[in-house]
């Protein structure tokens, strides 16, 4: 059936991932986000540690015993007019990889900084992923109910390490203890922190000059006057707003706020969703660009969940819609291997439930179910369509781990698990030339734990690892392998495409191989 009204459904979209530091508090502003929404009705929903309520993003164990959010998660309110599509990221650093992933399917970012450390080091590398995409970037400076740093300072360092202009959207009235407000720029009103201290009123505007009229009570304070002589100092030497500089990631507008008292947020979402963009048009590896409102269903998978019951070994396919309309039912090609699909069973995610849909149309996220078929990467199309969309990034990892079964009976389980993980994206698998062994790859350590633990407890399989001290993993090309080439001082393995690649303990092992073989040419992935 034709959708009619599909133009006017994709551009009330709006598909972004937070991304942050740990503890910067991106759950705590979600969850804001998801109150006004109407999505959740009770702070805590989503992380749960003070209601003893886990949300779906918590799901397993291992994210409950080390309070980190492994997975990332989708969850959809509505705004306004609009449909706003929320992917949440793992904060920490070892699951930066699926972070990277769930970034290519949105169409903006917020990035939540804590007032009081300024940009953090996995700020700063997931920003410059952001940046590479040239998406929208906006940014959060929270806990402005707590003594932080300077504003001034803030605003300085953000331009300074990660190389972007900054315009910020409103000023901070003092903070910590001395909280009184915000300066909002943007608005040209003044929003109180203690309302109740000034008459009530949360939202007083300012007169033509950027004044509040009259003698309201806060023009008694000091800070006040401090503000207005800052923001008359951003206006002058500061850069001014610039839309398209923004849609090009070029320039952030910046938003304080405090998160957990509710402060501000609402006025960044307002702000936020009147400048993040609707869906974008998509990037095919013929260099074809797909526009969202064309009429045949598209999309990629750029992530698998497993288990999300454990009770059913079920997994979910992610799909970034890029194009068209998804109906219940409707039938797709899987482009990698031209097999046809039906897409029956499909979810869309709340913050603590997941719904069964109909219909969803470019800019969203659905999650498809999956019995095995899906890889990370997938292109899926509708009709005659024959398109693929670009790659998604793949990490070189940095830790290898030599892995087998403990009891060598139950080498099924013990294939299917890591074949199945491997699909998942959550973990890299090599296989050594000659003897066939399994080498796993990862970015950060916890990848490995989470792995064995999952083995355990969704295949059943103990698994033995032992750690290989070889740091450094270099592709080469096919035609180039030539077995002698391998020695003592490197691995040679072959990844899950079959492609050759030499593991070295270290740079001077990888230095030694290039001066013995100066004409072969070693790749890293990313
Ligand atoms: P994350 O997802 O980025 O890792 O951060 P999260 O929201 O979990 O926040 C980390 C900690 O910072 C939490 O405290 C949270 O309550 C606190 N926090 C978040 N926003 C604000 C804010 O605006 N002001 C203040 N003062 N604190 C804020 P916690 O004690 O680590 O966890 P919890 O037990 O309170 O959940």
């Amino acid at each position: 059936m034709k959708n009619t009204n599909l133009k006017e459904q994709v551009d009330s979209r709006r598909t972004f991932a937070i991304i942050s530091h740990p503890d910067a508090g991106k759950t705590t502003i979600t969850e804001q986000l998801l109150l006004f929404g109407g999505a959740i009705r009770q702070a805590g929903t989503v992380k749960g540690k003070k209601t003893g309520n886990f949300a779906k993003s918590d799901w397993m164990e291992i994210e409950k015993q080390r309070g980190i959010s492994v997975t990332s998660s989708v969850m959809q309110f509505d705004y306004q007019d609009k449909k706003v599509n929320i992917l949440d990221t793992p904060g920490h650093e070892d699951f930066s990889e699926d972070t990277y992933r769930t970034l290519m399917a949105v169409d903006s970012a917020v990035m939540v900084i804590d007032s009081a450390k300024g940009i953090e080091a996995q700020t700063k590398k997931l920003f410059q992923v952001v940046k590479k995409r040239g998406i929208p970037i906006f940014t959060f400076i929270n806990k402005l109910d707590r003594d932080g740093r300077e504003p001034l300072d803030l605003l300085e360092e953000l331009e300074e390490l990660l190389d972007i202009e900054s315009y910020p959207m409103n000023w901070p009235i003092g903070m910590g203890r001395g909280l009184e407000g915000l300066y909002d720029i943007y608005n040209e009103r003044i929003e109180f922190y203690r309302p109740e201290q000034y008459g009530d009123q949360r939202f007083v505007k300012l007169d033509a000059n950027g004044e509040l009229s009259g003698d309201h009570a806060l023009t008694e304070n000091s800070l006040y006057h401090q503000v207005l002589e800052e923001v008359e100092l951003l206006k002058e030497a500061g850069d001014t707003f610039d839309v398209e500089k923004i849609a090009k990631g070029n320039q952030t507008p910046v938003f304080f706020g405090s998160a957990l008292t509710n402060f501000g947020v609402q006025t960044f979402l307002e702000t936020f969703l009147k400048f993040a963009p609707a869906p974008h048009s998509n990037m095919t590896v013929d260099g074809e660009l797909i526009r969202p409102d064309e009429e045949e269903f598209s999309g990629f998978v750029f992530k698998i969940q497993a288990n999300m019951n454990p009770a059913h070994r079920d997994r979910i396919a992610f799909v970034r819609i890029c194009s068209g309309t998804f109906e219940r039912g409707m039938d797709v090609t899987l482009q990698r291997t031209g097999k046809k699909m039906k897409l029956n069973n499909v979810t869309q995610f709340m913050a603590d439930a997941r719904e069964n849909i109909e219909q969803a149309v470019a800019g969203d996220i659905i999650g498809v179910y999956d019995t095995g078929n899906y890889q990370i990467g997938d292109t899926l199309t509708e009709g005659k369509l024959k398109i693929n969309y670009e790659e998604l990034p793949s990490f070189t990892p940095e830790l290898f781990m030599k892995v087998t079964a403990k009891n060598v009976m139950k080498q099924k389980s013990f294939h299917k698990g890591i074949y199945q993980l491997v699909q998942e994206g959550a973990i890299q698998l090599y296989k050594t030339y000659l003897a066939d062994e399994y080498i796993l790859g990862a970015v950060g350590q916890l990848q490995f734990e989470v792995f064995q633990y999952r083995m355990m407890n969704e295949y059943n399989s103990e698994v033995i690892m032992t750690p290989l001290g070889h740091k450094i993993a270099r592709w080469i090309d096919p035609k180039d392998l030539d077995e002698r080439m391998s020695s003592s001082r490197n691995i040679l393995a072959k990844d899950r495409f079959d492609q050759p690649l030499f593991l070295f303990e270290n740079q001077f092992a990888e230095r030694w191989f290039m001066e013995k073989y100066p004409q072969i040419e070693l790749h890293k992935l990313m």
